[in-house]
């Protein structure tokens, strides 16, 4: 039985999900391995048995376009304004996971859209994915903010370097403590357990401490080569080095995330476009 097997099994199957549960990938920093490990989670979680549906909200860079190697013609923007159905602007990547990009700010939506039919479209994405992760870009922009403040549930990525934990704080702070979002993290690019250890429990220490916030911890990736490697080749560590340390590692991750309860609210998909649009003055 492969790694894969024997954790499909752990993962009960009263845990099987009726909604999408939505992950929202983030940190502080650009460079810190978002859009990697959104790749590669979204990989460990088909691999597991789940459907998995990844979208890019990180506008102008399509970073999981390059580091999962599809591209796509249409955004979730066409399915707002351009009459297009969800299921055209879903691409398909390795293993059958799906992909869209979302294209644009969804705060800024001109008057007179038929906001119901999109959200209609979300709702067929809901029913299909088990879960959907959302890998956000660099630093704090609208749109980031936007997607983060709606999100029920995320996933804080930090690095070892100060300014990493330094932004990954200031992010908390100012973005996810409102409303009673599961925080997970995971510390990457760390040398090893001791390191990971340390900067964990400090991070843990000062948010609990001065914002009052609890953490979920999901562990540690170390840094390795090959992370590097596989986004020169576009083909992503779990395809190419499927049982490497590593890879053993971002499975394991991943079914951890499974197996452990989803966030008190879980609106699906539906629910944080919901919120954006409200946000946003609309319905
Ligand atoms: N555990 C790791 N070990 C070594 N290199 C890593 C690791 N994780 C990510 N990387 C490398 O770090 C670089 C940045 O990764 P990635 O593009 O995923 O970051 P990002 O946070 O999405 O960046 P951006 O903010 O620009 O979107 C890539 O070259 C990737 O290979
Ligand atoms: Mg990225």
């Amino acid at each position: 039985m492969d790694q894969a097997e024997s954790l499909r099994r752990l993962i009960s199957q009263k845990k099987k999900l009726k909604k999408s549960r939505v992950l929202t990938i983030t940190g502080g920093k650009g460079g810190i391995g978002k859009t990697c490990i959104s790749v590669n989670l979204s990989l460990g979680l088909k691999k597991l048995g789940y459907n998995v549906t990844i979208i890019d909200a990180d506008l102008g860079f399509s970073n999981v376009e390059i580091e999962l190697g599809v591209t796509s013609k249409y955004t979730l923007l066409d399915v707002l304004y351009n009459n297009k159905m969800i299921t055209e602007v879903i691409s398909e990547g390795p293993l059958g996971i799906k992909y869209i990009s979302s294209g644009g700010d969804f705060n800024l939506i001109n008057e007179g859209v038929d906001l119901s039919l999109f959200l209609n479209n979300i709702k067929i994405l809901d029913y299909y994915s088990d879960f959907i992760i959302i890998d956000t870009g660099a630093g704090l922009n609208n749109i980031v903010n936007n997607f983060l403040k709606a999100a029920d549930e995320v996933l804080v990525i930090v690095t070892p370097e100060p300014t990493s934990i330094m932004d990954a704080y200031t992010l908390i702070k100012y973005s996810l403590k409102d409303n009673d979002k599961k925080i997970n993290v995971l510390i990457n690019k760390v040398k090893n357990f001791e390191e990971y250890r340390e900067i964990y429990n400090r991070f843990e220490a000062v948010v609990k401490n001065y914002l009052g916030v609890n953490l979920n911890d999901l562990g540690y990736l170390e840094y390795d080569d090959k992370m590097m490697e596989c986004i020169i080749e576009q083909n992503p560590i779990l395809l190419k080095y499927g049982n490497s340390k590593t890879s053993k590692k971002i499975l394991t991750i991943a079914a951890k995330i499974a197996d452990q309860p989803p966030p008190m609210e879980n609106g699906g998909l539906f629910g944080i476009f919901s919120k954006l649009f409200n946000r946003g003055g609309f319905r």
